[in-house]
């Protein structure tokens, strides 16, 4: 691999306190079809009255606070993400919902500040693929999950079954504002092949995880798409937003014309597909 992954790290983490503006606004938006996917990863985990619950890499902290839901007054919720500016606008979300049984730490994933077997459950959406060392990080998850305790997340399919990231990130590729994905490198799709979740998850000490496609439909109208694009994307808002702007009218028109086969009526269906994983 040519990237240096100290330097992924530290981008990584700048690209996202600058996306959590963004995604707090957001977040209803991002729920309205993302519900399902939160409703099944705390299904999964199962979480009983009185645990403790840790989210991973929470962005505005719904999924934990879904979990909290089960765990009760006795129980609590430890949502944590490795960008302060994120852990503030979770913190901000639950304050403003009266959430009352949720902690809100700073914490890498790849170097968790938590003690052996210290969690019931773990969950967590969209997060390991975007790690540098995704082994180092579902390693920890193992090491701070108690043993029985079930482990719930989501990482996206390949490019072709997610049209709603592929053709915007070939739209930059075709145009020389990105490097093609390199084999094995972080990012949307580094754990898109079932195989290469199971290697990972195995290879962490869990057992033979169990691996569901979950698929569901992005819907933009208006100006939705271009405000997920530059507000909430990660590294391809990056990109965007450092076009000049004729160049970027023109990445959007090629953007637009790509998603043109989900065109229905007004809005813009795309599809979207990840894989469920559940492992103990
Ligand atoms: C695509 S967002 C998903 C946010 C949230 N889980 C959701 O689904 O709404 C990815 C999140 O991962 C966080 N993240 C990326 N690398 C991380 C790491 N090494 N440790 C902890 N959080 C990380 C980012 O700050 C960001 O909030």
């Amino acid at each position: 691999m040519a990237i240096d992954l100290n330097t992924y790290r530290q981008t990584s983490l700048e690209i996202w306190n600058k996306m959590a503006p963004g995604w707090e606004e957001k977040r209803e938006w991002i729920l309205q079809d993302s519900m399902p996917i939160n409703e099944w990863l705390v299904d999964q985990a199962a979480p009983a009255p009185g645990d403790t619950v840790l989210d991973i890499a929470a962005g505005t902290g719904d999924l934990g606070f879904l979990a909290g839901e089960r765990v009760g007054a006795d129980g609590k919720v430890l949502v944590t993400d490795f960008s302060p500016e994120m852990v503030e606008a979770a913190r901000r979300n639950g304050e403003q919902r009266g959430i009352r049984n949720a902690e809100y730490r700073i914490m890498d994933a790849e170097r968790m500040d938590l003690g052996d077997d210290s969690v019931d459950a773990v969950v967590s959406r969209w997060s390991y693929m975007l790690m540098a060392d995704p082994a180092a990080a579902l390693s920890e998850t193992r090491r701070v999950l108690r043993d029985g305790g079930k482990l719930a997340f989501c990482v996206w399919q390949t490019p072709d079954r997610n049209p709603w990231a592929a053709i915007p990130g070939m739209t930059l590729v075709q145009r020389g504002h990105m490097p093609p994905p390199e084999p094995g490198a972080p990012g949307i799709f580094a754990m898109g092949e079932r195989d290469r979740v199971h290697e990972l998850v195995t290879g962490a000490g869990f057992a033979d995880p169990r691996i569901e496609e979950l698929a569901f439909e992005w819907r933009y109208t208006g100006t939705e798409l271009w405000e997920m694009l530059t507000r909430i994307a990660g590294p391809i808002a990056e990109v965007l937003n450092g076009l000049p702007e004729d160049e970027q009218a023109d990445v959007r028109d090629a953007i637009e014309s790509g998603l043109n086969d989900f065109r229905q009526g007004d809005a813009l269906v795309v599809p979207a597909a990840t894989w469920g994983v559940v492992a103990r």
